[in-house]
């Protein structure tokens, strides 16, 4: 499973880069405007630190403006994914842009059908958003499911990235239902090295090497 870092935080994408932790990165408005920088400017400085691709999420609202701002955007770098909501304008965006060359991440999907349309429009990444659907109490891995079931029935080449992401639990279970792509922010990439055993265990040779005056430099 790739993991894309889902923030603008150009500091914390470095640290998981040089790691070799980063598959590629997405943006949305929110985080765009949580950075305080302009979305041009800092797209264009996530595009040249990663080698993956870097969705940056389009503000128009029709299939017109869409396809607009997603050439304005796939001319930043050659890595850009577009990302488009999921709606019909959406989808007729995702279209135009895919068939013109350019990746294509349709994004605020909730529903099979809903991934199912993205990836007969062609859409490179489809995001379904497990997060906010646990919010509502429907689950959110069931959907993971449901649409790897889908893609593999009949071989869409759409891949499946995993967006909405509150903790390490979900990476696993991403990764144990196929998902393709796994988008988290840092933290929850970070949290998934925690294990109160390796803690406990951690603690316990401290002591020991402490004891005995332990050395090695
Ligand atoms: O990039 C979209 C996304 O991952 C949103 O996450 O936690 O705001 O639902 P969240």
């Amino acid at each position: 499973m790739k993991f894309f870092v889902d923030t603008a935080e150009i500091d914390q994408i470095k640290e998981l880069n040089d790691l070799g932790m980063v598959d590629g990165v997405t943006t949305n408005p929110s985080l765009i405007a949580k950075s305080g920088r302009d979305i041009l400017e800092v797209t264009k400085e996530i595009c040249d630190l990663v080698d993956g691709p870097v969705s940056a999420e389009v503000v128009a609202l029709d299939a017109e403006g869409m396809i607009a701002e997603g050439r304005k955007l796939a001319k930043i770098a050659d890595n850009i994914a577009v990302k488009v909501p999921l709606t019909w304008a959406g989808l007729q965006a995702c279209k135009t842009l895919t068939d013109e060359g350019t990746m294509v991440n349709v994004t605020l999907c909730f529903s099979a059908n809903q991934a199912l349309l993205a990836a007969k429009a062609g859409a490179t990444f489809i995001s379904p958003f497990i997060g906010r659907l646990d919010d509502i109490n429907i689950d959110g891995l069931d959907l993971i499911e449901d649409i790897r079931t889908i893609y593999d029935n009949y071989g869409f080449e759409t891949q499946i990235l995993a967006a909405s992401i509150r903790s390490a639990n979900h990476m696993s279970d991403c990764a144990k239902i196929g998902a393709d792509v796994a988008t988290a922010p840092p933290a929850v990439i970070k949290a998934m090295a925690n294990h109160v055993l390796t803690d406990k265990g951690l603690a316990g040779f401290m002591a020991d090497i402490e004891k005995a005056g332990i050395k090695i430099l």
